[in-house]
């Protein structure tokens, strides 16, 4: 767990989540997508995002590589400001669920105790990790971002799966493969989620 402020009390407002998810018809939850650099939890985050919102459901994506652009841009790749980094992902993503949108969070984030932590600050089920589960030879292969090439070099320390660790989730909600029954484009990974959501009710009041 994180520290606590001292002296700092709870103000509670009159309309609750509750309210916000029937005004929304939707339940608020989190989406929590990990993988390595290049395993396509983008491109995952935005075919969710794409296909809730055409069938009139409220998303908001939380990008690490993105949150590094502003909320996160004083944090580096070391051990405890990837922590850092995903613990305030965590916060605002529960605030987007407490907000009632179904909120989608991408980020390697590698450690499963930095997972875990964002997971115990929602109520029981709400927090849906979702593991892009593809080899590191696949992702190091497409190199989209010029990054491995730039890691086996030399030119960055720390990369994760190169000379950095990466903690694959060992009990997640859903795993999503390359090949085997969870293959398929970007639109089909996306659907294996929306039906994961409507399965479990978050697709309606
Ligand atoms: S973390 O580990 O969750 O804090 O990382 P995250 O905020 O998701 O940021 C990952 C993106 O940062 C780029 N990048 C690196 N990744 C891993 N290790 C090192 N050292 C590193 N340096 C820069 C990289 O483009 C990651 O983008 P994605 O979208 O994952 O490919």
């Amino acid at each position: 767990t994180f520290g606590k402020s001292t002296n700092v009390m709870w103000h509670k407002s009159s309309v609750d989540k509750l309210d916000r998810e029937k005004l929304l018809q939707q339940k608020g939850c989190v989406i929590w997508i990990t993988g390595l650099s290049g395993s396509g939890k983008s491109t995952l985050a935005c075919a969710l995002s794409h296909s809730l919102h055409s069938r009139g459901r409220l998303t908001y994506i939380l990008d690490g590589d993105n949150c590094r652009h502003g909320l996160n841009c004083n944090l580096s790749f070391k051990a405890e400001d990837r922590a850092e980094n995903i613990r305030r992902i965590g916060e605002v993503a529960k605030l987007f669920a407490d907000a009632g949108v179904i909120c989608i969070a991408s980020l390697i984030s590698p450690y499963r105790k930095d997972r875990d932590a964002c997971r115990s600050l929602l109520p029981e089920g709400d927090f849906i990790e979702v593991f892009m589960d593809v080899p590191l030879e696949v992702c190091e292969a497409r190199d989209s971002k010029g990054l491995y090439k730039l890691a086996r070099a030399g030119k960055i320390k720390g990369f994760t799966g190169i000379d950095d660790p990466y903690e694959p989730p060992l009990n997640c909600e859903i795993v999503l493969q390359q090949k085997g029954k969870n293959s398929g484009s970007p639109c089909d990974l996306a659907e294996t989620v929306t039906s994961y959501l409507d399965a479990k009710g978050y697709l309606q009041a």
